[in-house]
């Protein structure tokens, strides 16, 4: 089983590193833009492999998909640490166990503390279904249904300190229709977040990328 820095077990199942480019996936959720990144990883045009998903919810769907496709999944839950520092240190040391090029937040609910970003801010990304900064938080196909705009869409952003405010990767605009609910339009907005997130993870991984100022771009610096 490995072992984090400070000693504690990573309790594991499944997972094997290649030498290809690693992807950690963080999720909290039903796991569907993680099975979109498991479909396409063992793919060679992705230019990486997914070696863990580590998940803060005990009861996320995507701890069954982890294991379905052989892939390492660890639980760092809230609930078992004494503070949020103390959850922050230990998410970061788990996912530090697995050594990623690139952290994929894909549907994980809680915001990444300062010891995480210290380690990964510079190769986390996460999805969000809204078009930033329009609509940031945790309820973003809500507040635009709410706000009666007519598109809006999803966005693959690198994280930063803030709630969905880092540079942004790439966008993808969904129109919403006059009998949209909330869960419809979160249906059409989640097609178009899975096929951006793994077009861009994978160019990520392929290409290499620059971050300045706000600007990403693709390509190692020169
Ligand atoms: C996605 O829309 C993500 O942007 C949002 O929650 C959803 C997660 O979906 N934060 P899934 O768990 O990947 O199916």
């Amino acid at each position: 089983m490995p072992r984090t820095p400070s000693g504690h077990d990573v309790p594991t199942t499944g997972g094997s590193l290649s030498s290809a480019r690693k992807v950690v996936v963080l999720a909290s959720g039903g796991g569907s833009n993680l099975a979109a990144l498991l479909a396409a990883h063992d793919k060679e045009w992705f230019g990486g492999r997914i070696v863990a998903v580590i998940t803060d919810n005990p009861a996320a769907g995507a701890i069954n998909i982890a294991h379905d496709a052989g892939i390492a999944c660890a639980v760092v839950d809230p609930r078992d640490s004494e503070s949020r520092a103390e959850w922050d240190r230990a998410l970061a040391e788990t996912v530090a166990v697995f050594g990623p090029d690139l952290v994929v937040s894909a549907g994980f609910m809680r915001i990444l503390g300062p010891h995480f970003l210290k380690a990964f801010g510079g190769s986390t990304i996460n999805t969000h279904p809204a078009l930033l900064p329009a609509f940031p938080g945790a309820h973003g196909v809500r507040d635009a249904m709410a706000h009666g705009v007519k598109v809006t869409g999803c966005t693959v952003h690198f994280v930063d300190e803030g709630v969905d405010t880092g540079p942004i990767i790439a966008q993808a605009a969904v129109a919403i229709q006059d009998d949209d609910t909330q869960e419809t339009l979160h249906e059409r907005i989640k097609v178009e977040e899975r096929r951006l997130l793994v077009e861009w993870v994978s160019k990520l991984l392929r290409r290499g990328y620059t971050v300045e100022g706000r600007t990403v771009r693709l390509g190692e610096a020169g």
